[in-house]
């Protein structure tokens, strides 16, 4: 069932976390406070559930693979250096995520640069010594690295939506955005999760296309909970694309309009995984939930 799916795969990657990042005991103090307030702070996991699950779909007796949410741990890390960077006053200038203050906000604007810069550093480190063998290894780090990189990849996608804030909606431009700043990051977490099972080549690639519509229909349903949710359901600030003026799918296409685009995007998704079989019903369940979620 999707609600155990969802609460146990958040149970699975929040102890994985715990072990893996270091205590607020250890020297220095503040740094490790500052990454684990992020961390720790009530995200959804979405990242880690999806490369768990895409790892399980590709193995054959249908069990999670021994480790895989060492891997899932550090997509998490990655994930939450990306929001605590976005939330600086230089980027999005935000005061909420995950229902609490910010990161600047409670440690100050150097602290939190560096625990970003930590994370990300930390989840590599984690990804050195997954227990997968040394090519699927080696094949999960190009794939994270350049998912999270410039070219169509994560910071990529933020840069350009940094520099069209007050400029008119294009098309292109805003899918661009889009599939780099969110979809990247997704792609790469299913991708990962069935690198890691040993998956086939025609199986990463399907994975890889269903990552892909699933990545940009989640960034879509989130421009679309800016405008429809409030700041208390979403734990973060809402309504603030519009005040920033960011370039989004409902400030080109309307609501209704980015909602149909979403939905049909996770059809796509859906007949992409066709190849699977019955081994991809909790995948697909995930596909549904992320276009359903109020937050
Ligand atoms: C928020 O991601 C940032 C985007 C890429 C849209 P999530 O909606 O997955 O946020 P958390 O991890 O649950 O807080
Ligand atoms: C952020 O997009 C994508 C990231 C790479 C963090 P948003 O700026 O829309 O994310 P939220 O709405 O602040 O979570
Ligand atoms: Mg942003
Ligand atoms: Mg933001
Ligand atoms: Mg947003």
């Amino acid at each position: 069932m999707l609600k155990d799916t969802l609460e146990s795969g958040c149970r699975t990657i929040d102890e994985a976390l715990q072990r893996l990042l270091p205590s607020v005991d250890s020297y220095p103090q503040s740094i490790h406070r500052a990454m684990r307030h992020s961390v720790f702070a009530g995200g959804k996991r979405i990242r880690p559930i999806l490369c768990m699950e895409a790892a399980r779909a590709v193995s054959a007796d249908s069990q999670l693979p021994q480790g895989v949410e060492e891997l899932g741990s550090a997509l998490e890390m990655l994930h939450t250096y990306s929001l605590v960077h976005d939330d600086l006053p230089a980027l999005d200038n935000d005061d909420l995520r995950r229902g609490k203050p910010t990161c600047h906000k409670v440690y100050g604007e150097a602290t939190a640069i560096l625990a970003g810069d930590a994370l990300q550093t930390y989840a590599y480190e984690v990804l050195s010594k997954l227990n997968c063998p040394a090519e699927a290894r080696v094949r999960i780090v190009e794939e994270i690295s350049h998912g999270t990189g410039t070219i169509e990849g994560m910071i990529g996608g933020q840069v350009v939506d940094l520099e069209s804030e007050h400029q008119k909606p294009d098309a292109k431009v805003l899918e661009y955005i889009h599939r780099s700043k969110t979809g990247a990051l997704i792609t790469a977490s299913l991708v990962s999760g069935g690198l890691y099972a040993g998956g086939s080549d025609a199986q990463i690639k399907s994975l890889r296309e269903f990552g892909r519509a699933i990545g940009l229909a989640f960034q879509i349903v989130d421009d679309v909970l800016d405008v429809t949710q409030s700041s208390e359901q979403l734990g973060k600030t809402a309504g603030k694309d519009t005040a920033s003026d960011k370039a989004t799918y409902p400030a080109l296409f309307g609501i209704n309009e980015s909602i149909r685009r979403a939905d049909e995007l996770v059809s796509q998704a859906n007949e992409s995984l066709e190849f699977f079989g019955a081994r991809a019903d909790t995948l697909k369940q995930l596909a549904a939930f992320l276009v359903q979620r109020k937050n």
